[in-house]
């Protein structure tokens, strides 16, 4: 069951499964700080066993046009392909026509893409080197 959560409710389990093995520690981003953020988690035994945060923000590839960018997607190691995933993508896009987007967008590991295209994304522009993790990402896209 998707829940709305608090920054510190889910920011242990983003920089466990998001700064693995990459050379930054920290996981905080600036649209935490967004006055429309929200954190979407779900919750097992009192853990927070996967999460993502959904905020208005124009996509790079797609100027003007109404959108709501997903960032810190992350499913507990022991637990991924369990489609907890899934649900969590299902919530924001949820969200996201409430709040009149027209597109849903993140900047995806390459590892990830075939998980976001098994949700509808599609993969445009260049692939780039995320600063904080130093791996390789494409911006994927999905239309409402
Ligand atoms: C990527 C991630 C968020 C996906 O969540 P998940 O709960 O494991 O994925 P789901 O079980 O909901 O998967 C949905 C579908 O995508 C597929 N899938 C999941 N992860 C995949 C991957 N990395 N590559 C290709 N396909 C993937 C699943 O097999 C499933 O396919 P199906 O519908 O045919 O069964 C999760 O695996 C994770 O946290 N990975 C490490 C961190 C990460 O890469 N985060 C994304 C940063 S952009």
């Amino acid at each position: 069951m998707v829940q709305q959560l608090t920054i510190d409710e889910i920011m242990s389990l983003r920089v466990r499964v998001l700064r693995q093995g990459t050379p930054a520690t920290d996981a905080h981003y600036p649209e935490d700080e967004y006055p429309d953020v929200v954190h979407f988690g779900i919750v097992q035994s009192g853990d927070v066993i996967a999460t993502s945060t959904w905020f208005i923000k124009e996509c790079p590839e797609a100027p003007g046009v109404a959108a709501m960018q997903l960032k810190g997607m992350a499913v507990d190691t022991s637990l991924q392909s369990g489609g907890y995933g899934a649900q969590l993508i299902r919530a924001g896009v949820a969200l996201a026509a409430e709040r009149n987007a027209e597109i849903v967008w993140a900047r995806a590991r390459d590892s990830a893409l075939g998980f976001y295209e098994k949700c509808g994304f599609q993969t445009v522009g260049d692939g780039f080197i995320d600063e904080p993790t130093d791996m390789p990402h494409h911006i994927v896209v999905r239309r409402l």
